[in-house]
């Protein structure tokens, strides 16, 4: 979800809309926004994307110099206009907007039902609003002190919370007063003149302010027009630290591409470019990376390295622990983000932990990060959006430099995240086992690889065809050994996100134990079988599968001569050393969902039920 809230002098309606439209892959189930209208708040709901929400405000935008907003990702209860934030508190004299999930919610729901509050959502956010009408009851004035009474409340509201919350809240009795607290759900306070600004992240501020605060865990941040203070819950007030904003302003264009997905497919061969620029060092045969924060000591005694990430970002860090584990020669683990929080494993002293993420703002990801971070170990970000949460989290760290990524399906920051952890292979091999000459020749083989995609592109018009056939298919397999095995989960999560078809990625031979039940006539299986050590292998599976009367479309290399014999549709790709094939291999799959999508009529840039970053757990 995405918060904004903004007060100062002028309407703040515009920048509600303006800052929602750049959170709005937080989330898209559902929007609003409440303006502080002098005796009471006016609020505009709406279920879908922020465009129905303008669309329902219209030409005359409420006019009032205080305002938030908010766009959903929905938790506990349906899209529906009730469930969308802002949730109004007791009569009327409390608004506010929520991201986090409240875990005890159920419980403080039913305290607050016996002393008569009437809930109108099935949200865990409307508790909190009550709870704080609740907590201003009984909340004296003080004198000389006309905002404290509200701190008060909201503070002694926010101590009873069990589990995350970014919030900011306005009071009807107070029409230029906003308090914004954060607990494990990134805010950001945007300081202007004569104006402040909240936000779940700092992208809606480039434009309107370059001074930024980050508030940490448990601070809570007062702002009225005349200036703005930070508090911490138990503490009080906390020195500020403003910085200097980072992020690019800008739309991004589709630059005559029918949707952002396809666009950023297209992008690769410059996003790659762009990922390896000053970073090969042909004088030393290695990678050179200037955030990594680590002295020459603490790299030289890494002795294991989690990869951590979720969804895509988890395929690239499979995709990783081949590449470092084959490279330098350090043993890798990769953990679900999600798991990895929880789980507490034994981490020895001198393991890296990665936290690979395009948005840098995946609540799981950041939780993970944090939760090493703590018990001492060396965190480090694999990211791509400049200054975000886990950028800012972590020791160090990578930028992808990918650019904006629109598409819901992450397409070019996929393969960026591959190659970023090829050249740290290569770093961290070169300090240990790794011979001058097999740095070169990795060098060699990166500066290819542009090529290559470029060249793996030209297969769009037979992907086109290859998707007409098989678009009304309801389960798909993608099998791949090795390197492609990452390749195959990825080609079947893009095919599920997007087109809403049932697929599995397997490593092909795993696919014996089970999912070769599923295969008939129409189950098509994908094979991932370019040219390399485990081709004949594969084929083998491929036969398997042919026996049993199930489609076969085989990604092989260029000049493979046998796989017609088998397989129904070939797409070609051309061949690259086994460690980058992942890279390679992943683009046909990316425009075979793309275009199935497409036939399906589903909406490719912004699938039902997804986000392009879930910031809740
Ligand atoms: C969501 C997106 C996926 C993405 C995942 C992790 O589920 O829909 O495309 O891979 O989050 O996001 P991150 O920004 O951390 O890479």
């Amino acid at each position: 979800c995405g918060i904004v809230g903004y007060v100062g002098s002028e309407d703040a309606c515009p920048f509600l809309i303006d800052g929602l439209r750049r959170l709005e892959y937080r989330g898209y189930d559902s929007a609003g926004v409440a303006i502080h209208g002098g005796s009471r708040f006016d609020i505009t709901r709406s279920v879908g994307r922020i465009d129905s929400l303008a669309a329902k405000i219209g030409n005359e935008p409420k006019a009032g110099i205080l305002g938030i907003g908010h766009t959903r990702w929905a938790t506990h209860g349906p899209a529906t206009e009730p469930n969308a934030h802002p949730h109004l508190g007791g009569e009327g004299e409390i608004v506010l907007v929520h991201n986090g999930v409240i875990e005890n919610f159920q419980v403080l729901k039913d305290e607050l039902i016996a002393k008569g509050y009437v809930f109108k959502s099935d949200t865990d956010s409307e508790v909190i609003a009550h709870l704080i009408a609740e907590e201003l009851k009984q909340s004296p004035e003080i004198k000389d002190q006309p905002n404290m009474r509200y701190l008060s409340a909201v503070q002694a509201a926010i101590a009873r919370l069990r589990g995350t919350y970014g919030l900011a809240i306005a009071f009807r009795d107070k029409p230029s007063l906003m308090i914004a607290a954060r607990f494990g759900s990134p805010l950001v306070i945007g300081v202007g003149r004569g104006e402040y600004f909240v936000s779940s992240d700092a992208s809606p501020l480039a434009g309107r302010t370059d001074r930024i605060v980050y508030l940490a865990d448990h601070q809570i941040a007062v702002l009225t027009p005349e200036g703005f203070s930070v508090l911490h819950r138990d503490q009080g007030k906390v020195r500020v630290d403003i910085r200097q904003l980072e992020t690019e302003s800008g739309e991004v264009g589709l630059d005559g591409f029918d949707h952002y997905m396809l666009k950023e497919i297209y992008e690769q061969p410059e996003s790659l470019r762009n990922a390896m620029r000053g970073r090969l060092d042909d004088q030393n045969a290695t990678a050179v990376f200037g955030g990594l924060n680590l002295t020459p000591q603490q790299l030289r005694s890494v002795e294991r390295i989690i990869l951590t990430g979720c969804g895509t970002s988890w395929h690239s860090a499979l995709v990783g622990e081949y590449l470092i584990e084959e490279l330098a020669r350090i043993p890798v683990s990769v953990e679900y983000a999600s798991e990895l929080r929880y789980r507490n494993p034994p981490i020895e002293n001198n393991t890296l932990v990665f936290g690979i993420t395009q948005s840098g703002e995946t609540a799981d990801t950041l939780a993970a990060l944090n939760e090493t971070k703590r018990k001492g170990h060396r965190t480090l970000a694999i990211c791509n959006v400049v200054a975000s949460s886990i950028a800012q989290a972590a020791d160090g760290g990578v930028y992808l430099h990918a650019g904006p990524e629109i598409g819901v399906a992450s397409t070019k920051a996929y393969t960026s995240q591959c190659c970023v952890l090829a050249m740290l292979a290569l770093y961290f091999g070169r300090m240990r086992h790794l011979s001058f000459e097999g740095g070169q020749r990795l060098i060699e083989e990166l500066r290819l690889l542009p090529n290559a995609v470029q060249q793996a592109l030209t297969c769009n018009e037979q992907v086109k065809d290859v998707a007409k056939k098989y678009a009304s298919a309801n389960n798909v397999l993608y099998l791949g050994r090795q390197y492609n095995f990452p390749t195959a989960l990825e080609g079947a999560l893009k095919l599920k996100e997007i087109s809403y078809i049932h697929a599995e990625g397997y490593p092909a031979a795993e696919m014996k134990h089970g999912p070769i039940a599923l295969v008939d006539d129409a189950t098509p299986s994908v094979f991932i079988v370019p040219a390399g050590g485990t081709y004949d292998k594969v084929m083998a599976n491929m036969e398997e599968v042919k026996a049993r009367g199930g489609p076969v479309i085989a990604i092989a290399s260029e000049d493979d001569p046998h796989v017609h014999q088998i397989a129904d549709d070939v797409i070609h790709v051309p061949q690259v050393q086994q460690f980058l094939q992942p890279i390679v291999t992943v683009v046909p799959l990316q425009l075979l969902s793309y275009h199935i999508a497409l036939i399906r009529g589903c909406d490719v840039d912004k699938p039902r039920n997804l986000a392009k970053s879930v910031t809740v757990e």
